[in-house]
């Protein structure tokens, strides 16, 4: 069980769907006395990876000097991590890749996160747009020997706010009290 959450939200959308069950998520986790921190990374200046290896000298350490700094921080303590998006063209937002892509930062010195989960939207009405997305999490859960402790898709949504009274709200405020 987690008690240090960070979670990476991706929508540039305020208050759109991914907002509403980003916050399901943290009501359940701090109804069940977890620490979650939410990095709206899309409100960031997080640049993507220039691949300079730097990180490798100073482990943990990103020589690109920006708001990743906080996210980077805020992982070396945490034990859980979770990403949520809207799906954007069968992917995640480029703002959430982006940073995604800069943990690269903590290869060498390592990441005390053990569990890991993944919160969608998307528009379509079936989940087979995410399939490419759940790889990739799984891929990198594997790589990084987190736990996955679950995964909430909300499909068929396009304006803010129509996620509202949908079970996945509660699917989302459930891992947010189990992760
Ligand atoms: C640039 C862009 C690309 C999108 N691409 C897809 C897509 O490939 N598949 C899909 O099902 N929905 C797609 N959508 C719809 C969003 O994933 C969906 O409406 C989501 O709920 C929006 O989340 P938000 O309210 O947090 O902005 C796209 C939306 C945008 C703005």
């Amino acid at each position: 069980m987690a008690n240090n959450i960070v979670l990476l939200s991706g929508s540039p959308r305020k208050n759109g769907n991914t907002d509403r069950l980003v916050a399901a998520f943290v009501e359940g986790a701090n109804a069940a006395g977890k620490k979650a921190r939410v990095f709206r990374v899309a409100d960031m200046k997080i640049a993507p990876c220039l691949s300079c290896n730097a990180c490798f000298k100073h482990p943990g350490v990103c020589a690109q000097k920006d708001d990743m700094a906080d996210i980077l921080a805020a992982v070396s303590k945490a034990d859980a991590i979770v990403f949520a998006s809207p799906i954007y063209f069968f992917a995640v937002s480029a703002q959430l890749k982006a940073a995604i892509d800069r943990l690269y930062a903590m290869t060498k010195a390592g990441m005390p996160i053990r569990e890991s989960a993944l919160l969608l939207t998307c528009g379509a009405p079936t989940t087979r747009v995410v399939e490419s997305v759940i790889f990739m999490f799984r891929a990198i859960g594997s790589y990084q020997k987190w736990r996955e402790a679950g995964i909430v898709v909300a499909p068929n949504l396009h304006e803010p706010g129509e996620i509202d009274g949908r079970p996945e709200l509660s699917e989302a405020r459930k891992l947010g009290e189990t992760i």
